[in-house]
């Protein structure tokens, strides 16, 4: 039986961000890997040089203890002296107003951060000794904000699993809700995010990037307001779709 923790988190913080594009790069860097050079110079994380290591013996549990983190140009604390246990297979919904810090947790929990104070562990090692490798190892984030890169739906779907065969690829986007869609398009997994007269809404993009996921299999799925810009739109095969990805994970769901 999963643990399902339903957790309020009223943190400090007044001023909403415009910061959606920078979180954007910073989770590309973080999860993806590519494009360092470029990311660096944008957000100017310094970026760190530890080893990679063997983590499949390591559990997907996240804890933060004492937590205090303020963004590199600003005075005010983004989180104070946060302390959080999140045991492996939980459910935890984080629930607060714009700006309380809900996507600066989840920054912090995948390392596109380090807090001035405290400690933030992943299955007990602290993450400031872990490569950024091996902690994007363990995450996967759906974002309202989906980016598609500039190829075939058949490579944007596998960049969660460079590796992974038609076949895969196909289980994903079945199980993404999306695979129907398509094989409607004029030339199926062929057919590029880029092409002229193809234009995917919000939720089908959604789907896409839950297939993505899906095939990176992470232990630890994050929610980012998820579906909070899609209107309705295909509601029901997008939380099909969330629901498949949340099987058997930690979850974090940022309401
Ligand atoms: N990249 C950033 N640089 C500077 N300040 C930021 C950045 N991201 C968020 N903030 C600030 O940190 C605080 C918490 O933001 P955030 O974690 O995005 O809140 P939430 O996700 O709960 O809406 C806000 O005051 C916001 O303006
Ligand atoms: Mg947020």
């Amino acid at each position: 039986t999963v643990t399902r923790f339903i957790l309020a988190l009223i943190l400090s913080g007044l001023f909403s961000s415009s910061f959606a594009k920078l979180a954007t790069f910073q989770h590309f860097r973080i999860v993806y890997g590519q494009s360092l050079a470029r990311v660096r110079s944008i957000t100017e994380v310094p970026v760190k040089d530890t080893a990679d290591r063997d983590t499949d013996a390591m559990q997907s549990d996240v804890s933060f203890e004492h937590v205090t983190f303020a963004y590199p140009n600003k005075k005010d604390r983004a989180l104070s002296d946060v302390s959080l246990q999140f045991p492996k297979g939980s459910h935890t919904a984080i629930v607060g107003e714009s700006g309380s810090g809900k996507s600066t947790l989840a920054s912090l929990m995948m390392g596109f951060w380090q807090p001035q104070s405290g400690t933030v562990r992943l299955g007990g090692e602290n993450l400031a000794e872990l490569s950024e490798r091996n902690i994007a190892d363990f995450f996967s984030i759906v974002q309202q904000e989906v980016f598609l890169f500039n190829t075939s739906i058949r490579d944007n779907i596998r960049i969660g699993k460079p590796s992974a065969t038609q076949r895969e690829v196909e289980t994903a986007a079945r199980k993404a809700r999306i695979h129907d869609f398509i094989v409607g398009l004029p030339s199926g997994y062929d057919t590029s995010a880029g092409e002229v007269g193809v234009k995917f809404s919000g939720g089908e993009k959604q789907r896409i990037s839950i297939a993505r996921m899906l095939l990176k299999d992470s232990p630890i799925v994050i929610l980012d307001e998820a579906t909070a810009a899609l209107d309705g739109e295909n509601e029901k095969l997008i939380q099909e779709a969330l629901d498949e990805l949340q099987r058997n994970k930690t979850v974090f769901t940022i309401a």
